[in-house]
């Protein structure tokens, strides 16, 4: 065997160990601390196996982000726009359940807020969650008292203009959450717009999914 054949089948082997260790470092399943959480986690598997045709719902480690997030921010209130089935939605519930914190989220399509109320019935989080339903852009102006979190996951052209009606009443600290941040789907006016205010700190996560940008109102 010449000696080239020979270094190149030792890369193979060492990739293909590392290739193990690396499967061995895999996130895992969410694992329930209660009975509570256990209940939650099951709706979201269920949501996950049998209804994401048409729902256009984040990935589950894109839902996983979510709820990590407003756990660790202690979040009291998220605003959420695009609810759809509720499936993020009951993401973040399962972070409020522990902040003791509530969800404000719209959604336009009657249909898929109908699903949405039954989902969050069945997880029973429903006395955490507002359904606010009907066109986001003029409903949110409605909204009076400060936010945690905002999390913009609907028309992706809007984007922009919930930013602009939403981040006065995000606190110092909160957040502004966007999904679908991948160049093929972003609007880039919102991706000036929070990369370039100086009152803004913004990362861009999961990349290689759909892509969720997390931008931190500064102190
Ligand atoms: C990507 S889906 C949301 C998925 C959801 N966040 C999840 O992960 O389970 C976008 C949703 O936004 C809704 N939507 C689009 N434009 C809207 C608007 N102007 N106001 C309220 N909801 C809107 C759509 O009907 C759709 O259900």
């Amino acid at each position: 065997m010449s000696k080239k054949i020979t270094s190149i089948l030792t890369v193979i082997i060492f990739l293909a160990g590392c290739s193990h260790l690396f499967a061995q470092i895999q996130t895992g399943k969410p694992l329930p601390a209660s009975g509570e959480e256990k209940k939650i986690l099951a709706v979201l598997d269920d949501m996950d196996r049998n209804q994401r045709q048409g729902m256009m719902n984040v990935p589950v480690d894109d839902g996983r982000l979510l709820r990590l997030l407003t756990e660790a921010t202690n979040a009291q209130h998220v605003v959420e726009i695009g609810t759809s089935n509720g499936y993020s939605g009951i993401w973040f519930c399962l972070a409020l359940n522990k902040t003791g914190g509530k969800l404000t989220t719209y959604e336009i399509d009657a249909r898929r807020a109908a699903l949405a109320r039954e989902n969050f019935r069945r997880a029973g989080v429903s006395n955490m969650v507002t359904l606010i339903e009907g066109d986001a852009h003029e409903q949110v102006m409605k909204l009076k008292e400060p936010v945690d979190i905002v999390f913009l996951d609907a028309d992706k052209t809007g984007y922009i203009d919930y930013l602009n009606k939403l981040l006065p009443l995000v606190r110092p600290g909160g957040l502004i959450i966007a999904h679908n941040m991948s160049p093929r789907m972003a609007d880039p006016a919102y991706i000036k717009a929070i990369t370039s205010d100086p009152r803004l700190e913004t990362i861009f996560l999961n990349m290689e999914a759909a892509g969720v940008g997390v931008t931190l109102m500064k102190r």
